[in-house]
């Protein structure tokens, strides 16, 4: 039988591509940078389905590029921001993702942000490293402290509530806002507060809600100037959430304590970017799932997708599950 034709955008973990190997004719693209978008779009010609990256912009011309056999679209990522879901759905695409799996990798990755900076990890480190370590101070590096925090949710689904989970450990006050969740979470010891109220009670704002025009540019100077000084705000959800600009002014101004992003607009964030010239935030490159069973899992997961498209099956994970309705 002839194996149906995918493009895989990069290397996977072992666990989703060996199935794929088995079930199909695989095009992997084996540089370490995504393919160029003239190289994504000779790829994907005349592909039945295609396992990207949320480093691939999937639009109407990759969709028109690829031609009719495209049946499915698999992306290595719970959030989908990178893919045209309207486009997909008008044309009966099923579109995948890899919920569950990273939830636990991000929440922990959004507290080990919130321990940096509220005690001032990586300053303390250069401190070290830069010979600065003179005496043991009373006064030096201070920080805050986790126990009897405000830790404000933006967004609470899966990995909001994961780290509500943890915070529960850390004896931390937990509020979310999220319009699609409000009901009491007494179980998490959590409640539902308006945007404004968790902006001004928070002591630590993480941010768990997915890139939409909604929430693009939500944390913005006016949301920034709502916050304590003594605020921290965590990014591992995506960067285009926060204005960079606000930010900075934010942090060189000291409105906030500071920040720690895993993501950034634009991604990679350039080296001249203003914000790596201050102290008070810490930047990760996008690592929040980047553990091995994360990675691992999602690759199964994304493989599983893949295949079942190629097959004409439901895909165990569909973000757009409309596609099946007659
Ligand atoms: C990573 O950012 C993801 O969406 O899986």
């Amino acid at each position: 039988m002839v194996k149906p034709k995918v493009f895989v955008t990069r290397f996977i973990p072992e666990k989703g591509y060996e199935l794929i190997r088995d079930s199909c004719k695989v095009d992997l693209w084996t540089d370490e940078l995504p393919p160029s978008r003239e190289d994504l779009l000779q790829h994907v010609h005349g592909v039945d389905g295609l396992l990207c990256l949320l480093t691939d912009k999937i639009d109407v011309e990759v969709l028109d590029a690829a031609g009719p056999n495209l049946k499915v679209i698999s992306n290595f990522a719970v959030g989908f921001d990178n893919i045209d879901i309207h486009a997909a759905t008008a044309r009966k695409i099923p579109v995948g993702n890899t919920p569950d799996v990273l939830t636990d990798a991000t929440a922990d990755f959004a507290f080990a942000l919130m321990l940096s900076v509220g005690r001032r990890l990586i300053e303390g480190e250069r401190y070290v490293r830069n010979g600065q370590w003179k005496t043991w101070h009373p006064m030096h590096l201070l920080g805050i402290e986790m126990k009897g925090a405000t830790l404000g949710l933006v967004g609470f689904g899966r990995i909001g509530k994961a780290v509500a989970r943890r915070a529960l450990g850390f004896d931390m006050r937990v509020i979310y806002y999220d319009p699609t969740e409000t009901e009491t979470h007494s179980d998490l010891k959590a409640t539902s507060v308006d945007f404004e109220m968790l902006l001004k009670e928070s002591d630590i704002i993480s941010l768990h809600t997915p890139l939409t025009a909604k929430t693009h540019h939500l944390i913005d100077s006016r949301a920034l100037s709502k916050m304590k000084p003594t605020a921290v705000l965590i990014n591992t959800a995506r960067g285009p959430i926060v204005d960079p600009d606000a930010l900075y002014e934010a942090l060189k101004s000291n409105h906030i304590f500071g920040a720690g992003l895993d993501v950034t607009e634009p991604e990679p964030l350039p080296t001249d970017s203003p914000l790596l010239t201050l102290d008070n935030i810490l930047i990760m490159p996008h690592l929040g799932s980047a553990s091995i069973t994360a990675r691992d899992n999602m690759a199964w997961m994304a493989a599983r997708n893949l295949i079942a498209g190629v097959k004409g099956e439901r895909l165990p994970n569909c973000v757009n599950p409309q596609v099946y309705s007659r």
